[in-house]
């Protein structure tokens, strides 16, 4: 386990002298027009949830998309914003994207082509040779950043997720000296889905620019290792987990993502948390209700998180337990998401749809089952309404890791709560005390839902404090320190103590 403290000190020690630069799409500050103010946020995303405290930690400089309404006024004329703004502790590059090129490279390649590519839920990618177009344009944007911002000395440049499937071999083409690591966060394909993808001699490559390659899961990683050998020239050792490509070797490895452990247990264990508390069961109507057990669900609305089956598992609950008609609520906060892509409307239709229409099935007098938030709340508010519920869903069709999951589970400092998590998510590999499913199975969905209600509290809470310990265990902290530990030594865990291939999974 590694705390906040070891990884300042690992990066305090080891990085000096060396810039620290990560690079995402998202960014994770954002500031925007609000009533004739300017407004910061930070937006909803796991991603940058995650990376934030180790830029705290680290400082240095996170270059990303300024996409906000007043981005550009919040910042200088190089882009450059200092953040976060109540304690600025290092330096958010802003690259400015015109609105063709943030549709095609963002919304169309990104997330209508290698989103639904990698994640195999039965939506189908589309993929415009425009849109490759402007990916390869975006990703060359960001390399003149990130090559401004590292000038010429020593740098470790570590890129965040899929949008920059080109960016590390324009930068290790650029200035050689760089170390650049890459974390996929979603999964990747097998080699027969991934073959769909018409540029993959060119996206490959571009991901063997980095040095350091990082997925989630061992079995991403085996897979993008399978996809290399049948693709693209170049040595694969599965051995050593790597890959030789131009006299280069690229590292590829798993780290299982995760989030702030300790700042979770000190949200959810201060004094200031039993109002927002109180503010939900208000907010809920609770007592006028008398409901006296609350499922949750959170998720950004994505066809991949499986919201329409968690519903439907739901309803199947409902018919088939009607003692619980009453006492049960269901509140799902559905944060909306990549609202311009036809596929995310039509889940937003769907949803509304199926809440409707279960909500007039089964309420009676002063209680609805389902209660559903399409909106944003902070981490504070969510605290406390992990706190106030009995168990949390989580039904992901294909998840990287889904960090819901563990940020219910670290809420839970009272140790008490129920997690239903897919078998499908990485996390469930960290997981095995949840009550896993097959999010296809709606029938699965509602037994486990029985289970979290009905489970002996003694169970319970042996299952929620082993999963307290793994997450404490790994927190992102000690994800990032061994990311770093890995490459700033090059000792990279063998491949052979992380853990065997589950075809299963
Ligand atoms: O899960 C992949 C991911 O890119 C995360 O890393 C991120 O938090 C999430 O999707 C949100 O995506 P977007 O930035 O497109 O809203």
């Amino acid at each position: 386990m590694s705390t906040k403290a070891q990884l300042q000190e690992l990066i305090q020690t080891e990085l000096r002298g060396i810039k620290f630069i990560v690079v995402s799409n998202r960014e994770p500050y954002i500031h925007n027009w609000k009533d004739g103010r300017i407004q910061c946020s930070q937006p909803a995303s796991g991603l940058a949830s995650a990376i934030d405290p180790i830029l705290r930690a680290s400082g240095g400089v996170w270059v990303a998309h300024g996409s906000g309404s007043a981005d550009v006024e919040a910042a200088d004329a190089s882009g450059r914003v200092a953040v976060p703004p109540e304690n600025p502790s290092y330096t958010l590059r802003r690259v400015w994207l015109d609105k063709k090129l943030e549709r095609e490279y963002y919304y169309g390649l990104a997330n209508e082509g290698l989103w639904p590519l990698c994640h195999i839920a039965f939506n189908r990618p589309v993929f415009r040779p425009q849109d490759w177009e402007s990916y390869r344009t975006a990703n060359a944007l960001f390399a003149d950043a990130v090559l401004e911002e590292a000038g010429d000395g020593p740098a470790v440049v570590f890129i965040q997720d899929y949008h920059f499937g080109l960016l590390p071999r324009m930068l290790k083409d650029r200035n050689p000296k760089l170390i650049v690591a890459q974390f996929w966060h979603i999964p990747w394909p097998n080699r027969e889905t991934f073959r769909a993808f018409p540029w993959k001699e060119e996206l490959l490559d571009g991901l063997l620019g980095n040095d350091l390659l990082g997925f989630h899961l061992r079995y991403h990683c085996t897979n993008f290792l399978d996809t290399i050998d049948r693709s693209i020239e170049g040595l694969v050792n599965t051995e050593h987990f790597d890959v030789t490509r131009k006299g280069r070797v690229t590292v590829v490895r798993p780290f299982p993502i995760s989030i702030d452990f300790d700042e979770h247990v000190q949200d959810a264990t201060s004094s200031a948390i039993e109002e927002e508390v109180e503010r939900w069961r208000q907010r809920l109507r609770m007592r006028q209700s008398g409901v006296e057990l609350l499922g949750i669900g959170i998720d950004r609305i994505d066809y991949t998180k499986g919201i329409p089956n968690r519903l439907l598992g739901l309803d199947l609950f409902l018919e088939q337990h009607p003692e619980y008609h009453g006492r049960v609520q269901f509140v799902q906060i559905g944060v909306p998401s990549r609202i311009q892509i036809g596929q995310y409307q039509a889940l937003n239709d769907e949803l509304d749809r199926l809440v409707e229409k279960i909500n007039l099935k089964w309420a009676t007098g002063n209680w609805t089952p389902i209660v559903f938030f399409k909106e944003y709340f902070d981490q504070h508010q969510l605290i406390a309404l992990h706190k106030l519920a009995q168990f949390c869903v989580v039904t992901s069709l294909h998840d990287g890791m889904n960090l819901v999951a563990k940020e219910y589970v670290a809420s839970r400092a009272d140790g008490d709560g129920a997690l239903i998590l897919s078998r499908f998510t990485g996390a469930a590999r960290e997981f095995p005390d949840a009550l896993l499913v097959n999010p296809f199975g709606i029938g699965e969905i509602a037994d486990a839902i029985t289970s979290a209600i009905e489970m002996n509290p003694e169970e319970r809470r042996k299952r929620m404090e082993r999963m307290r310990r793994a997450v404490k265990d790994n927190n992102v902290y000690h994800w990032a320190a061994k990311i770093l530990s890995a490459l700033l030594k090059f000792e990279l865990p063998a491949p052979d103590t992380i853990g065997e291939f589950d075809p299963e999974h």
